[in-house]
C-alpha cells in the first residue's frame, strides 16, 4: 500500500478529544500519531481486525483527529466513504492516527509474532511489532528475519524495547548482529543461532535466533538512515513461558538480555577495549563481535581477558592468547574465512594501506557465567615480558609484538545479566 492509500484509509478531524475506550473484546481505537493498527492493537495485548465497518458514515470517527498541523490534511475528515476492504492493518503514515479495530486478547498466545511485508522505512523511527503478556506469564522472543536490498540492509538499525524502556536494551545493525563486519555479504551460511540466508548479489538476509526475555512488553523498532527506502520485510516471533537455557545455564525469566556496543572506537596499539561490561550482578555471556580496521594485522597478538568479580585484578583470566586465538583459529587465520558454531572469522579485505576484518565468537559450549559484575577485555596488539617472553601478561613495558597501528574498533558483545 503506498502512502496515499494509507491516508486514505485514516480519518482525521481536528479539534475533537481521544477516543478513549476500556479493553474490550471488539473496540475501535485510535492509535498513536505514525502508528500502524497491528502495533496499536498489540500494545493493548489485542489483535488487529482489517474489518473496519465505516457505514460509510464519520461517526465513529468523531473523536479522532490528524494530529500534525504541517500535514495538508489536517482538519480534515478523510477516507470514511468506502474504506478500503480489509486494508492492512501494517499501513501507517507520519502524520497520521489511523483508527483501529482491535480484538481479542493476545497477552496469552502460546506463541506471537509479526510479518510486514514489502513495506518501507525512513529516516523516523518506527514501532513494527509490540506485544504484551498477561500478569503472570512471561514472554521470550525467539526468531528475527529480515531482507531488503543490500543498501538499505546497510543502512537499517533495530531495536528491542523490553518492558517498556525508553533507552532500548537491544540496538543493532543487522549484519553486525550476525557477526559480520563492513556489511560484507557472503551468503549463505548460517549456525543455529545466527546467519545470512541471502547475499552476495542485490539483496541481503540476516537471521538471529537469539532468545530475548521479556516480563510485560516488547516493542521492535526500525529505522533507515535513507529516506522512503522500499521493499522492507520482516519477521520477529517469540514465546510464552518458555526456559531459556544456554550452555547448560538456565537463565532466570526475568533476566535481561543487553546489547553492549563500541561504534567505530580508535585504539592505539596497546590500548584497551571493554567488549562487555557489567558492573555488577550475575549474568552470562552469550557472544561477541569483533570488527577491526587497521594498518597491518597485527593487532591480531592482542589478548583477550575476562574479570569477574569486576574488578579482578589485571590480567584477569587470559581467554586467549592472541585474537584469532579467541576466535577459535591461530596463525593470523591462515586457513581463510570460516563461519562455524563456536566462532567465525567473517570479513578480510586486505587493502594497499589497510586491513578490514571481523569475527564472532560464541559461549555455548564453554560458557562464562558471573555472580558479582563481569568485563571481557580486549587489546590492539599485544606485548612480550621482555624477561619470560611471554604474552599476554604484560601491562607496560614490554616487548611490542610486530608493529600494530592505531585501530578503528566496533565491538558488539550480547550478555544476559539478572
Ligand atoms: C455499521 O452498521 C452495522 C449494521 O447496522 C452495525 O452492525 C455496525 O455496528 C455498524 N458499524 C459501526 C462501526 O457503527
Ligand atoms: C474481511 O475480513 C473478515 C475477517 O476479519 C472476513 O470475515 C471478511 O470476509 C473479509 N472480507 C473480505 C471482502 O475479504
Ligand atoms: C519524519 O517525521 C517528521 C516529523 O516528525 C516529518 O516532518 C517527516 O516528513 C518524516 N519523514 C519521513 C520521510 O516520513
Ligand atoms: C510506558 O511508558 C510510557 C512513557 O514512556 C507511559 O506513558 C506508559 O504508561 C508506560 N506503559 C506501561 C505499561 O508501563
Ligand atoms: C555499512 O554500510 C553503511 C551504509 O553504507 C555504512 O554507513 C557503514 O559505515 C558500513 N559499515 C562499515 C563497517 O563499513
Ligand atoms: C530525509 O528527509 C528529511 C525530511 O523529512 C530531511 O530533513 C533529511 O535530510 C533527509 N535525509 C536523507 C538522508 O535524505
Ligand atoms: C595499491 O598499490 C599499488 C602499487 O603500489 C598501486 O598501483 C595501486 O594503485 C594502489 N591501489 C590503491 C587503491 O591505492
Amino acid at each position: 500500500m503506498d502512502r496515499r492509500r494509507a491516508v486514505q484509509l485514516l480519518v482525521l478531524l481536528a479539534g475533537a478529544s481521544l477516543l478513549t475506550s476500556a479493553l474490550a473484546a471488539d473496540s475501535y481505537v485510535i492509535g498513536d500519531q505514525g502508528q500502524d493498527c497491528a502495533t496499536t492493537c498489540g500494545r493493548r495485548g489485542q489483535f488487529c481486525n482489517p474489518d473496519v465497518n465505516t457505514n460509510n458514515s464519520d461517526s465513529i470517527f468523531k473523536p479522532s483527529y490528524c494530529s500534525d498541523p504541517s500535514d495538508e490534511n489536517y482538519g480534515r475528515c478523510v477516507g470514511y466513504v468506502n474504506p478500503p476492504v480489509n486494508g492492512s492493518c501494517q499501513a501507517r503514515y507520519w502524520s497520521v492516527r489511523r483508527l483501529c479495530r482491535c480484538t481479542g486478547d493476545a497477552t496469552t498466545l502460546p506463541f506471537f509474532g509479526t510479518g510486514y511485508s514489502s513495506g518501507s522505512l525512513t529516516v523516523n523511527e518506527t514501532n513494527h511489532f509490540e506485544h504484551v503478556v498477561a500478569d503472570g506469564h512471561f514472554g521470550v522472543m525467539t526468531h528475527f528475519w529480515v531482507t531488503g536490498t543490500a543498501e538499505l540492509m546497510d543502512n537499517t538499525i533495530i531495536r528491542y524495547y523490553i518492558d517498556n524502556e525508553t533507552k532500548p536494551s537491544i540496538e543493532f545493525r543487522p549484519s553486525m548482529a550476525v557477526g559480520v563486519g563492513f556489511n560484507d555479504s557472503k551468503a549463505p551460511w548460517g549456525t543455529k543461532w545466527i546467519g545470512m540466508g541471502a547475499g552476495n548479489g542485490q539483496g541481503k538476509n540476516f537471521n538471529v535466533n537469539f532468545k530475548i526475555p521479556f516480563q510485560k512488553s516488547i516493542r521492535v523498532t526500525a529505522q533507515s538512515s535513507l529516506n522512503d527506502s522500499n521493499g522492507f520485510y520482516m519477521i520477529v516471533r517469540g514465546v510464552l513461558d518458555q526456559e531459556i537455557t544456554f550452555g547448560g545455564v538456565t537463565i532466570p525469566k526475568t533476566a535481561r538480555l543487553q546489547l553492549q556496543r563500541q561504534e567505530n572506537l580508535v585504539l592505539q596499539p596497546m590500548d584497551f577495549l571493554n567488549v562487555v561490561n557489567v558492573p555488577s550482578g550475575a549474568g552470562l555471556m552469550l557472544m561477541s563481535t569483533l570488527q577491526v580496521q587497521s594498518g597491518n594485522l597485527n593487532f591480531l597478538e592482542g589478548c583477550y581477558h575476562a574479570y569477574t568479580p569486576v574488578d579482578m585484578p589485571w590480567p584477569g583470566i587470559v581467554l586467549s592468547t592472541g585474537t584469532e586465538d579467541y576466535f577459535d583459529s591461530a596463525w593470523y587465520f591462515n586457513a581463510g574465512e570460516f563461519r562455524l558454531p563456536v566462532a567465525g572469522f567473517t570479513h578480510l579485505n586486505v587493502k594497499n594501506s589497510s586491513i578490514e576484518w571481523s569475527a564472532y565468537r560464541f559461549h555455548e559450549m564453554d560458557p562464562l557465567p558471573f555472580n558479582n559484575g563481569f568485563r571481557l577485555q580486549w587489546r590492539n596488539g599485544d606485548m612480550n615480558d621482555p624477561h619470560s617472553g611471554l604474552k599476554c601478561y604484560t601491562l607496560a613495558n614490554g616487548n611490542i609484538v610486530g608493529s600494530p597501528t592505531p585501530s578503528i574498533v566496533t565491538s558488539y558483545g550480547w550478555v544476559y545479566t539478572w
